[in-house]
Protein backbone atom coordinates (compact mmCIF):
# COMPACT_ATOMS: atom_id res chain seq x y z
CA UNK A 1 0.00 0.00 0.00
CA UNK A 2 1.20 3.75 -0.38
CA UNK A 3 2.55 5.20 3.03
CA UNK A 4 2.09 8.95 3.66
CA UNK A 5 4.65 10.68 4.65
CA UNK A 6 4.31 13.12 7.51
CA UNK A 7 6.23 15.67 6.97
CA UNK A 8 6.44 16.10 3.30
CA UNK A 9 3.14 15.29 2.31
CA UNK A 10 4.16 13.39 -0.34
CA UNK A 11 2.67 9.67 -0.80
CA UNK A 12 5.33 6.82 -1.61
CA UNK A 13 4.03 5.05 -4.89
CA UNK A 14 6.90 2.45 -5.41
CA UNK A 15 4.90 -0.82 -6.65
CA UNK A 16 3.33 -3.06 -4.40
CA UNK A 17 4.45 -6.03 -4.37
CA UNK A 18 0.79 -7.55 -5.62
CA UNK A 19 1.60 -5.29 -8.28
CA UNK A 20 4.82 -6.74 -8.92
CA UNK A 21 3.81 -10.60 -8.99
CA UNK A 22 1.22 -9.63 -11.55
CA UNK A 23 3.63 -8.21 -13.92
CA UNK A 24 5.86 -10.91 -13.35
CA UNK A 25 3.24 -14.08 -13.82
CA UNK A 26 1.74 -12.31 -16.68
CA UNK A 27 5.37 -11.51 -18.28
CA UNK A 28 6.69 -15.12 -17.79
CA UNK A 29 2.80 -16.34 -19.33
CA UNK A 30 3.73 -14.49 -22.16
CA UNK A 31 5.74 -15.44 -25.63
CA UNK A 32 8.83 -14.55 -25.95
CA UNK A 33 8.52 -14.19 -21.97
CA UNK A 34 9.84 -10.83 -20.69
CA UNK A 35 10.11 -9.09 -17.63
CA UNK A 36 9.21 -5.01 -16.68
CA UNK A 37 12.84 -3.40 -17.07
CA UNK A 38 11.00 -0.29 -14.06
CA UNK A 39 11.67 -3.30 -11.27
CA UNK A 40 15.81 -3.35 -12.23
CA UNK A 41 15.34 0.20 -9.90
CA UNK A 42 15.12 -0.80 -6.42
CA UNK A 43 17.77 0.64 -3.61
CA UNK A 44 20.73 -1.73 -5.38
CA UNK A 45 19.97 -1.13 -8.59
CA UNK A 46 19.88 2.72 -8.25
CA UNK A 47 23.11 2.50 -7.02
CA UNK A 48 24.45 -0.02 -9.92
CA UNK A 49 22.69 2.11 -12.14
CA UNK A 50 24.70 5.02 -10.89
CA UNK A 51 28.14 2.65 -11.52
CA UNK A 52 27.07 1.73 -15.13
CA UNK A 53 27.13 5.81 -15.68
CA UNK A 54 30.77 5.65 -14.66
CA UNK A 55 32.50 2.54 -16.45
CA UNK A 56 34.66 3.58 -19.49
CA UNK A 57 32.63 2.43 -21.97
CA UNK A 58 29.15 3.51 -20.84
CA UNK A 59 30.16 6.85 -22.90
CA UNK A 60 26.23 8.07 -22.27
CA UNK A 61 26.18 9.91 -19.37
CA UNK A 62 29.67 11.93 -19.49
CA UNK A 63 28.79 12.71 -23.26
CA UNK A 64 25.11 14.42 -21.94
CA UNK A 65 27.20 16.01 -19.19
CA UNK A 66 29.75 17.88 -21.46
CA UNK A 67 27.37 18.77 -23.99
CA UNK A 68 25.47 20.50 -21.71
CA UNK A 69 28.21 22.47 -20.88
CA UNK A 70 29.42 23.20 -24.56
CA UNK A 71 25.40 24.03 -25.14
CA UNK A 72 24.28 25.73 -21.31
CA UNK A 73 24.49 29.01 -23.33
CA UNK A 74 22.37 28.20 -26.60
CA UNK A 75 19.83 26.08 -24.31
CA UNK A 76 19.88 29.54 -21.69
CA UNK A 77 19.00 31.53 -25.02
CA UNK A 78 16.21 29.54 -26.29
CA UNK A 79 14.31 28.78 -22.86
CA UNK A 80 14.50 32.33 -21.87
CA UNK A 81 14.79 33.45 -17.57
CA UNK A 82 12.36 32.47 -15.37
CA UNK A 83 11.61 29.18 -16.45
CA UNK A 84 9.81 26.14 -13.79
CA UNK A 85 12.22 23.53 -14.51
CA UNK A 86 10.11 20.11 -14.28
CA UNK A 87 11.88 16.74 -14.42
CA UNK A 88 10.87 13.17 -15.25
CA UNK A 89 12.68 10.80 -12.90
CA UNK A 90 15.07 13.08 -9.89
CA UNK A 91 18.17 10.65 -11.01
CA UNK A 92 21.67 11.85 -8.93
CA UNK A 93 20.88 15.19 -9.93
CA UNK A 94 24.38 15.41 -11.80
CA UNK A 95 22.72 16.84 -14.94
CA UNK A 96 19.68 19.11 -13.03
CA UNK A 97 22.80 20.77 -11.12
CA UNK A 98 23.78 21.72 -14.87
CA UNK A 99 20.77 22.91 -16.12
CA UNK A 100 19.65 24.84 -13.02
CA UNK A 101 23.01 26.44 -12.82
CA UNK A 102 22.96 27.57 -16.79
CA UNK A 103 19.25 28.58 -16.86
CA UNK A 104 18.27 32.44 -16.45
CA UNK A 105 16.69 32.64 -13.14
CA UNK A 106 14.47 29.27 -12.63
CA UNK A 107 11.88 30.34 -10.45
CA UNK A 108 10.91 26.06 -9.62
CA UNK A 109 12.17 23.29 -10.13
CA UNK A 110 10.02 20.19 -9.82
CA UNK A 111 11.46 16.27 -10.05
CA UNK A 112 8.31 14.06 -10.63
CA UNK A 113 9.11 10.87 -9.02
CA UNK A 114 7.83 7.37 -8.38
CA UNK A 115 10.17 6.76 -5.38
CA UNK A 116 9.70 9.08 -2.17
CA UNK A 117 13.35 8.64 -0.92
CA UNK A 118 14.93 9.35 -4.23
CA UNK A 119 12.46 12.33 -4.49
CA UNK A 120 13.53 13.39 -1.04
CA UNK A 121 17.23 13.03 -1.65
CA UNK A 122 17.07 15.01 -4.65
CA UNK A 123 15.25 18.18 -3.22
CA UNK A 124 16.97 18.09 -0.26
CA UNK A 125 20.75 18.30 -2.30
CA UNK A 126 19.32 20.59 -4.88
CA UNK A 127 17.66 22.96 -2.33
CA UNK A 128 20.80 23.37 -0.56
CA UNK A 129 22.63 24.42 -3.56
CA UNK A 130 19.67 27.05 -4.86
CA UNK A 131 17.86 28.56 -2.43
CA UNK A 132 16.61 31.13 -4.71
CA UNK A 133 14.82 28.24 -6.34
CA UNK A 134 11.66 26.66 -5.09
CA UNK A 135 11.54 23.04 -4.86
CA UNK A 136 8.61 21.67 -5.38
CA UNK A 137 8.72 17.53 -6.03
CA UNK A 138 6.06 15.25 -7.05
CA UNK A 139 5.19 11.75 -6.10
CA UNK A 140 3.99 10.27 -9.24
CA UNK A 141 4.26 8.28 -12.22
CA UNK A 142 5.28 10.36 -14.82
CA UNK A 143 3.97 7.28 -17.68
CA UNK A 144 0.67 8.57 -16.43
CA UNK A 145 -1.04 11.94 -16.61
CA UNK A 146 1.17 14.57 -13.92
CA UNK A 147 -0.50 17.62 -12.64
CA UNK A 148 1.62 20.02 -11.75
CA UNK A 149 2.32 22.21 -9.30
CA UNK A 150 1.82 25.94 -9.41
CA UNK A 151 5.62 28.16 -8.20
CA UNK A 152 4.59 31.00 -5.97
CA UNK A 153 6.88 33.14 -8.17
CA UNK A 154 4.86 33.14 -11.79
CA UNK A 155 7.09 31.06 -14.28
CA UNK A 156 7.52 32.72 -18.35
CA UNK A 157 7.22 29.15 -19.17
CA UNK A 158 7.55 24.88 -18.14
CA UNK A 159 10.63 23.62 -19.12
CA UNK A 160 10.10 19.74 -19.27
CA UNK A 161 13.89 17.91 -18.38
CA UNK A 162 14.02 14.73 -19.46
CA UNK A 163 17.72 13.17 -19.88
CA UNK A 164 19.59 9.96 -20.25
CA UNK A 165 18.01 8.68 -23.20
CA UNK A 166 15.68 7.17 -20.71
CA UNK A 167 12.97 7.78 -23.42
CA UNK A 168 14.88 4.62 -25.08
CA UNK A 169 13.48 2.40 -22.22
CA UNK A 170 9.72 2.50 -23.40
CA UNK A 171 8.66 0.65 -26.48
CA UNK A 172 7.58 3.13 -30.09
CA UNK A 173 3.79 3.13 -28.65
CA UNK A 174 4.87 3.62 -24.62
CA UNK A 175 7.18 6.68 -25.97
CA UNK A 176 4.70 8.48 -28.02
CA UNK A 177 2.40 8.04 -25.09
CA UNK A 178 4.99 9.62 -22.88
CA UNK A 179 5.42 12.71 -25.18
CA UNK A 180 1.57 13.17 -25.94
CA UNK A 181 1.96 13.68 -21.83
CA UNK A 182 4.41 16.08 -21.70
CA UNK A 183 3.01 18.37 -24.34
CA UNK A 184 -0.09 18.19 -22.26
CA UNK A 185 1.79 19.30 -18.63
CA UNK A 186 3.98 21.39 -21.16
CA UNK A 187 0.92 23.91 -21.87
CA UNK A 188 0.91 26.02 -25.03
CA UNK A 189 4.67 27.62 -24.86
CA UNK A 190 6.61 25.21 -22.75
CA UNK A 191 9.53 23.32 -23.88
CA UNK A 192 11.26 19.95 -23.56
CA UNK A 193 14.63 19.38 -23.28
CA UNK A 194 15.30 15.45 -24.32
CA UNK A 195 18.57 13.22 -23.67
CA UNK A 196 18.86 11.02 -26.78
CA UNK A 197 21.50 8.52 -27.43
CA UNK A 198 22.25 8.42 -31.17
CA UNK A 199 22.69 5.69 -33.65
CA UNK A 200 26.16 4.38 -34.06
CA UNK A 201 28.91 1.64 -34.40
CA UNK A 202 27.25 -1.66 -33.23
CA UNK A 203 30.40 -2.60 -31.53
CA UNK A 204 30.83 0.73 -29.22
CA UNK A 205 26.53 0.02 -28.44
CA UNK A 206 27.33 -3.05 -27.47
CA UNK A 207 31.01 -2.23 -25.28
CA UNK A 208 28.44 0.18 -23.60
CA UNK A 209 25.44 -2.70 -22.43
CA UNK A 210 28.59 -5.02 -21.56
CA UNK A 211 30.80 -3.28 -19.40
CA UNK A 212 34.55 -5.28 -19.17
CA UNK A 213 33.60 -4.80 -15.16
CA UNK A 214 30.53 -6.78 -15.21
CA UNK A 215 28.34 -4.10 -13.37
CA UNK A 216 25.88 -4.17 -16.32
CA UNK A 217 25.59 -7.90 -16.15
CA UNK A 218 25.17 -7.56 -12.46
CA UNK A 219 22.43 -4.99 -13.15
CA UNK A 220 20.25 -6.96 -14.97
CA UNK A 221 21.02 -10.24 -12.88
CA UNK A 222 19.51 -7.75 -9.49
CA UNK A 223 16.53 -7.56 -11.06
CA UNK A 224 16.17 -11.55 -10.19
CA UNK A 225 17.60 -11.31 -6.41
CA UNK A 226 14.93 -8.62 -6.57
CA UNK A 227 11.83 -10.16 -7.25
CA UNK A 228 12.76 -13.37 -5.24
CA UNK A 229 13.25 -10.71 -2.17
CA UNK A 230 9.84 -9.14 -2.79
CA UNK A 231 7.77 -11.70 -4.46
CA UNK A 232 8.99 -15.03 -2.91
CA UNK A 233 10.15 -16.05 -6.26
CA UNK A 234 12.89 -18.66 -6.26
CA UNK A 235 15.15 -17.61 -9.40
CA UNK A 236 18.77 -19.10 -9.38
CA UNK A 237 21.28 -16.17 -10.09
CA UNK A 238 23.91 -18.12 -11.64
CA UNK A 239 20.99 -19.90 -13.71
CA UNK A 240 21.12 -17.05 -15.99
CA UNK A 241 23.33 -14.76 -18.05
CA UNK A 242 23.00 -10.98 -19.41
CA UNK A 243 22.73 -10.96 -22.87
CA UNK A 244 22.90 -7.48 -25.11
CA UNK A 245 23.11 -7.44 -28.44
CA UNK A 246 22.42 -4.47 -30.70
CA UNK A 247 19.37 -4.72 -33.23
CA UNK A 248 20.16 -3.01 -36.24
CA UNK A 249 17.04 -2.89 -37.81
CA UNK A 250 15.05 -1.57 -34.53
CA UNK A 251 17.85 0.81 -33.82
CA UNK A 252 17.86 -0.69 -30.34
CA UNK A 253 19.92 -2.71 -27.52
CA UNK A 254 17.77 -5.71 -26.70
CA UNK A 255 19.18 -6.84 -23.51
CA UNK A 256 17.91 -10.40 -22.16
CA UNK A 257 18.44 -12.82 -19.44
CA UNK A 258 19.13 -16.35 -20.82
CA UNK A 259 18.44 -19.65 -19.05
CA UNK A 260 21.93 -21.56 -18.55
CA UNK A 261 20.15 -24.61 -18.50
CA UNK A 262 16.59 -26.53 -18.38
CA UNK A 263 15.25 -24.94 -15.23
CA UNK A 264 11.89 -24.28 -13.70
CA UNK A 265 11.44 -21.44 -11.75
CA UNK A 266 8.35 -20.73 -9.31
CA UNK A 267 6.42 -17.93 -8.76
CA UNK A 268 3.17 -17.19 -6.58
CA UNK A 269 2.09 -20.63 -6.33
CA UNK A 270 2.79 -21.25 -10.65
CA UNK A 271 5.78 -22.91 -11.80
CA UNK A 272 7.38 -21.75 -15.25
CA UNK A 273 9.82 -24.00 -17.15
CA UNK A 274 12.72 -22.81 -19.23
CA UNK A 275 14.48 -24.73 -22.20
CA UNK A 276 18.49 -24.10 -22.22
CA UNK A 277 19.28 -20.98 -23.60
CA UNK A 278 16.19 -19.59 -23.52
CA UNK A 279 15.86 -15.88 -23.41
CA UNK A 280 13.59 -13.53 -21.10
CA UNK A 281 13.72 -10.07 -22.76
CA UNK A 282 14.52 -7.33 -19.83
CA UNK A 283 15.11 -3.94 -21.44
CA UNK A 284 15.24 -2.32 -24.39
CA UNK A 285 17.06 1.15 -25.29
CA UNK A 286 16.26 2.52 -28.50
CA UNK A 287 18.74 4.55 -30.04
CA UNK A 288 17.84 7.53 -32.49
CA UNK A 289 18.78 9.60 -35.74
CA UNK A 290 17.79 12.78 -35.68
CA UNK A 291 14.76 11.93 -38.21
CA UNK A 292 13.06 9.47 -35.73
CA UNK A 293 13.67 11.26 -32.73
CA UNK A 294 11.82 14.17 -35.13
CA UNK A 295 9.22 11.35 -36.42
CA UNK A 296 8.43 10.32 -32.85
CA UNK A 297 8.15 14.19 -31.53
CA UNK A 298 5.89 14.75 -34.53
CA UNK A 299 3.07 11.99 -33.37
CA UNK A 300 2.92 13.67 -30.00
CA UNK A 301 2.01 16.65 -31.39
CA UNK A 302 5.36 18.34 -30.82
CA UNK A 303 8.19 19.52 -33.23
CA UNK A 304 11.82 20.09 -32.95
CA UNK A 305 13.33 23.58 -31.96
CA UNK A 306 17.03 22.83 -31.60
CA UNK A 307 18.86 19.27 -31.70
CA UNK A 308 22.51 19.99 -29.95
CA UNK A 309 25.27 16.93 -30.64
CA UNK A 310 28.17 16.44 -29.45
CA UNK A 311 30.95 16.44 -31.66
CA UNK A 312 31.08 12.93 -32.36
CA UNK A 313 27.80 12.94 -32.95
CA UNK A 314 27.31 10.31 -30.16
CA UNK A 315 24.31 11.92 -28.03
CA UNK A 316 21.28 14.42 -28.92
CA UNK A 317 20.19 17.06 -26.88
CA UNK A 318 16.62 18.01 -28.31
CA UNK A 319 14.50 20.75 -27.45
CA UNK A 320 10.53 20.17 -28.20
CA UNK A 321 8.06 22.87 -28.31
CA UNK A 322 3.68 22.54 -29.16
CA UNK A 323 3.44 22.28 -32.41
C1 LIG B 1 18.29 4.42 -17.77
N1 LIG B 1 18.55 3.94 -19.12
C2 LIG B 1 18.53 5.02 -20.08
C3 LIG B 1 19.74 3.07 -19.25
C4 LIG B 1 19.97 2.68 -20.73
O1 LIG B 1 21.04 3.01 -21.25
O2 LIG B 1 19.08 2.09 -21.34
C5 LIG B 1 19.62 1.82 -18.39
C6 LIG B 1 20.75 0.85 -18.61
N2 LIG B 1 20.63 -0.42 -18.82
C7 LIG B 1 21.81 -0.97 -18.96
N3 LIG B 1 22.71 -0.05 -18.88
C8 LIG B 1 22.09 1.13 -18.65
Amino acid sequence: MSRADERVGLLDLQPTPARILADVVQGLSASPRQLPSKYFYDARGSALFERITRQPEYYLTATELALLDARMDDIAAAVGAGAHVVEYGSGSGRKTERLLEGLDDAVAYTPVEISLSALQHSVARLGALFPAIEMLPVCADFTGAVALPAPSRPPSRTLLFFPGSTLGNFTAPQSVALLRGMRAALGADGRALIGLDLDKDPRRLEAAYNDAAGVTAEFTLNLLARLNREIGSDFDLDGYAHRAVYARERMRIETSLVSLRAQTVRVGGRAFAFAPGEAMAVEISQKYTRDSAAGLAAEAGLALRAWWTDPRGDFALALLAPV
